[in-house]
């Protein structure tokens, strides 16, 4: 499956560039639309031809040939090589004027589709109307703009010397000018798709701009590296041999105590191969006494990665929970690399012989401490590396899990919403538990609801403990991008309906609580209900609330949109600059409490990821939750996180 990058945006964003250089990193393809429009016009003008059909007919003996090599992009029409030509100012004053006729956009809009199919892996297309026109199914859709100011700036600084006019305020004139008849012309203007994601680069460097839309490529997993999930009981070293394995480049950043801690990654590259390696927290091994394997988060990074890398401390051995774990292991049918990690010394070296036993082949002898061996473990795992990762065939759908306690309607709800717009079943290949995922069409776009077999499933036969159900639950959540908690809104909120909300919000996932059979809300109910909501969700005051009649499907169009909003707060990310200038005057208004005599300083604040949005802040001692509280209640206020969690933690920095 090609992944498609739609870049859309007003001139002088930043969309070439910034286009190139994801294109470049991804060894994708890549296509500069305008360059098509402007080639039309460079044609229009050399031949003499006005009338838009004449011109889409002289495309027959001067076809526009693109080459869609993001290091060096090169259009030749005909046999002229106009890549240099089209950037003269005679075509930049015709191009807009040109690109507004329908029968040019419908010849061109042939010519794009055919370089977008030819694309193997992925493509980044920039441009004015492919989110919303050339490329309405792109995975992913970036609405690039900057301040005309910027704008005008930057292309100020790009034009020739000799080119005229290249004063800024005389750029930004001008493209303020072609801007205008881009976005309002009749067919296929300048417009933002519905599901684009908005970057502003007013502030942001070409490398800040590129990184962030390869951040959210990562996270959706659209990149196709393969992935290494590092497996293991807790304090077997991990997060030792994650700091060996990236050399130090990324710090790892310590999650707020008792958050549970979601899946991490970190791209790793050895030898010249690029891979994602998945750091899968703690596990449980036996919860309840009951023989079960692993924890959600290491159960779903089981399932996504390409390479299982087991870890054990050879100085304590292999214990009964690792055995379990193998077991587990063995069913994934991948390559595993048996890691033996504090081998120190000979002594180690003679015990951790013994692994042999666990029939997982020979042992990977690595001190992380010492970095001994860590070489030839790369070496390893990089051998038994597939080429492009498994989880890539991921559709690039934005994943639902659908929960909540039994009979609060999940499965009238999926019905009503599935309808007849249920597209097609699919079954996820490699998974023990066989969930089947449906894809929904929702609000003009395609959903991967997770697991809903299980769903079905429950409604009517209460199969499984509740260990079970919070077993699944769990493991729809892991795979999920955001979570619709369904509840009951004709009965009083119950504990068990606040301990999925927390399983959400502990998990980092987006959240939309959904009211369900609003219709047998009366108004006596509603009123208790108001009080429910303000006593037991406040902790989720940032969640969005969906009344709803499932039965009736009355509302269920407010569904899509909240979903949107709650996806976009969950990628959100706030440069540095805005979030230490923030931060310097909200600590200068309310600084935070002396402790022990002493006043923490605030040093700074890094949002460390999105997906949820999590924020670092650097110290100079502890910060009490309550003011940690407060910051996060600030930040919201200030940047707003409409429906997703955000994480605050701390640092303390030693003095120096
Ligand atoms: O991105 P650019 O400045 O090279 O684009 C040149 C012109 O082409 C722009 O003013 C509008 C037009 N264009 C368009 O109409 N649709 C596109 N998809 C891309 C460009």
């Amino acid at each position: 499956m090609t992944i498609v990058v739609a870049i859309d945006g007003p001139s002088g964003a930043g969309k070439s560039s910034t286009a190139r250089a994801v294109a470049t990193r991804a060894k994708w393809n890549y296509l500069d639309t305008g360059a098509l429009y402007r080639g039309i016009t460079w044609l229009a003008l050399s031949e003499g031809i006005s009338d838009p059909h004449k011109l889409v007919e002289a495309l027959i003996d001067h076809p526009l040939i693109f080459t869609p090599d993001p290091k060096s992009p090169t259009l030749v029409c005909g046999n002229v090589d106009i890549t240099e030509a089209i950037r003269s100012t005679a075509v930049t004053d015709m191009v807009s004027e040109i690109s507004a006729h329908a029968p040019v956009r419908r010849a061109l809009f042939d010519v794009q589709i055919g370089i977008i199919k030819d694309a193997h892996s992925g493509i980044v297309v920039e441009g004015r109307d492919i989110g919303t026109i050339v490329a309405p199914d792109a995975q992913l859709k970036i609405y690039l703009t900057a301040d005309l100011e910027a704008r005008a700036l930057r292309r100020a600084a790009e034009l020739d010397q000799d080119q005229l006019p290249s004063s800024e305020p005389e750029v930004a004139a001008q493209i303020e000018k072609r801007d205008e008849q881009d976005s309002t012309r009749d067919v296929s203007p300048l417009a933002i798709a519905e599901d684009a994601i908005m970057i502003d680069s007013t502030e942001l460097s070409l490398a800040e701009t590129s990184q962030r839309i390869w951040e959210i490529l990562k996270g959706r997993r659209l990149l196709g590296l393969p992935i290494v999930a590092l497996l293991g009981r807790p304090n077997v070293g991990k997060s030792t041999l994650i700091n060996r394995f990236l050399g130090r480049r990324e710090a790892i950043v310590e999650d707020t105590p008792g958050v549970t801690r979601d899946r991490v990654t970190y791209e790793c590259e050895w030898n010249g191969k690029d891979f994602i390696l998945m750091d899968t927290g703690g596990w449980e091994a036996k919860p309840d006494g009951i023989s079960v394997g692993v924890s959600a988060g290491a159960e779903s990074a089981m399932q996504e990665a390409d390479v299982l890398a087991f870890v054990i401390d050879a100085q304590v051995g292999a214990l009964d929970e690792d055995e379990v774990l193998v077991q587990e292991l063995r069913k994934m049918k991948k390559p595993i690399v048996l890691i033996a990690n504090k081998v120190d010394g000979p002594r180690e070296e003679a015990d951790a012989h013994a692994l042999w036993n666990l029939g997982l082949g020979e042992p990977q002898f690595v001190s992380a401490l010492h970095g001994l061996g860590s070489g030839d473990l790369l070496d390893r795992i990089t051998k038994v590396l597939p080429e492009i990762g498994a989880a890539q065939s991921q559709d690039g759908f934005r994943r639902v899990a659908l929960i909540g306690r039994p009979n609060v309607g999940k499965s009238s709800l999926l019905n009503i919403l599935a309808g007849a717009n249920r597209s097609l079943v699919d079954d996820v290949a490699g998974t023990t538990r066989d969930p089947v995922d449906e894809l929904i069409t929702l609000g003009g776009s395609i959903w991967r609801f997770i697991d809903t077999a299980g769903i079905r499933k429950r409604a009517n036969q209460q199969s499984g403990t509740d260990y079970y159900a919070t077993l699944r639950t769990q493991v729809a959540l892991e795979r999920a991008e955001v979570a619709v908690v369904v509840l009951d809104a004709s009965v009083p909120i119950s504990e068990q309906d606040l301990r999925i909300i927390t399983m959400v919000e502990e998990a980092g996932k987006a959240l939309i609580l959904v009211m369900n059979k609003w219709d047998l809300v009366d108004e006596d109910r509603q009123i208790t209900l108001d009080r429910e909501i303000d006593r037991q969700l406040n902790q989720v005051e940032w969640a969005q609330r969906v009344n709803l009649a499932a039965k009736t499907g009355w509302h269920r169009d407010r569904l899509a949109p909240a979903l949107r909003t709650a996806l976009t707060s969950w990628e959100r990310r706030v440069p540095t600059s805005r979030l230490n200038s923030f931060l310097g005057t909200l600590i200068a208004a309310t600084p935070p409490p002396v402790r022990g005599g002493k006043q923490p300083k605030i040093l700074y604040a890094t949002q460390a990821s999105i997906a949820p949005p999590r924020f670092v802040i650097f110290t100079t001692g502890f910060l009490e939750g309550s003011y940690r509280r407060f910051i996060e209640r600030r930040l919201r206020e200030e940047f707003g996180f409409p429906g997703t969690p955000v994480q605050v933690s701390v640092r303390v920095r030693e003095r120096e």
